[in-house]
């Protein structure tokens, strides 16, 4: 049987909320009200067959790239599974990064392909080395998969080391899958796209997690146009054709994205001071801090993590995402953007529950 599932996927629709929720990924929702648009000008129906030009444009603009190398998709999600669809034979093998945001491998594991893993560890801060990289190869890896930022950990990826990586893969004739879902997250000197580093670059992203607005199901891959066709054409056995309202409103907010970004960003940086002091007076939990990002991965350094966020949720209505989703029973990430009150007392309510275990 092919595997046919994300157990992640499963948990976070169906049991991540809590009062104080800290299961999230991507911010605050960014209400409708407030982007600026003539509601009149929406369509239903769209020239769009393979993709809406003024779509199109907005996401080569933003990227300064060739419309020609840009695939609309159905958020990150469909753009993940269309590129690896796309590069991937059932048997070629795929190397992932562990800890990894689950439905990658998912995807991955129902193509047929063979899952191998090189390992970014906490004791040098998550960093992707190219040298772990280079040492999983073999010659039948047809695609490295990186996440940048890193879901859980939120570290960046320098250029030169998606260079590094981008030599080991030509070295083999393999591609690069870079999720950039949420780079627009570093809000100062955002690195360009690493689609720009070489044509082994596959990149994909979307408007879901850094902008608000999940709902419009924005995403896309940047690819080099002969697998940009393969891709569009392989779409044509999935979803088709894009929801034409939905790449209306995406045109519009790609017209006001800096709107969108500052009021995501003035809560994301205040729940990362919270977190920052949070993680400075609790002895029991560790993290790696980062400067950008929406989430960060804890490590719970004595008991058991699970029990742990049982009695969270239970006694704290608090939710956080089990570290065993990443493949890291001792982790368990949360996430910031949304609400910053909620956030503080979603942190007390934390602190509380590490009181109520120590005794
Ligand atoms: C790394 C990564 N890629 C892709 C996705 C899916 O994003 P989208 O909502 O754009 O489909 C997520 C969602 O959490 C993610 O964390």
């Amino acid at each position: 049987m092919r595997h046919k599932q994300s157990d992640y996927m499963r948990w976070s629709k169906t049991e991540s909320r809590a009062r104080f929720n800290l299961a999230t990924s991507g911010v605050a929702a960014f209400p409708l009200r407030d982007l600026p648009l003539d509601l009149k000008t929406l369509e239903i129906n769209g020239e769009n067959s393979y993709g809406y030009a003024p779509l199109q444009n907005a996401i080569a603009q933003h990227y300064a790239v060739d419309p020609e190398c840009v695939v609309e998709s159905a958020g990150t999600s469909m753009a993940n599974h269309l590129a690896m669809a796309a590069i991937l034979e059932p048997g070629d093998e795929v190397l992932i990064e562990h800890p990894a945001y689950g439905p990658i491998l998912d995807v991955a594991d129902y193509l047929g392909a063979k899952v191998n893993r090189f390992y970014r560890r906490e004791e040098t801060g998550w960093v992707v080395d190219s040298e772990a990289i280079r040492r999983r190869i073999t010659p039948k890896t047809r695609l490295i998969v990186i996440t940048n930022l890193h879901n859980p950990t939120s570290v960046l990826t320098s250029d030169s080391v998606l260079r590094e990586i981008g030599d080991v893969a030509r070295s083999i004739g393999a591609l690069v899958l870079v999720d950039e879902a949420y780079l627009d997250a570093v809000y100062e000197n955002t690195p360009q796209t690493s689609f720009h580093l070489g044509a082994e670059f596959v990149v994909t992203s979307s408007l879901t997690k850094v902008y608000g607005v999940s709902g419009l199901r924005c995403g896309w891959i940047l690819v080099r146009p002969d697998l940009a066709w393969k891709m569009k054409s392989l779409n044509d056995l999935y979803s088709a054709t894009p929801v034409h309202p939905g790449e209306l409103l995406s045109v519009a907010a790609f017209q006001h994205l800096d709107l969108l970004r500052e009021r995501a960003r003035r809560i994301v940086e205040a729940d990362r001071k919270l977190l920052h002091d949070f993680l400075a007076r609790e002895t029991n939990v560790s993290a790696v801090r980062t400067k950008w990002g929406t989430t960060s991965f804890v490590r719970l350094k004595n008991g058991n993590t699970d029990a742990f966020l049982d009695r969270l949720r239970a006694d704290f209505d608090t939710s956080a995402v089990p570290g065993r989703f990443f493949e890291m029973p001792d982790h368990f990430r949360i996430g910031m953007g949304v609400n910053t009150e909620m956030f503080r007392e979603g942190l007390n309510r934390i602190s509380e529950t590490l009181r109520s275990i120590r005794k």
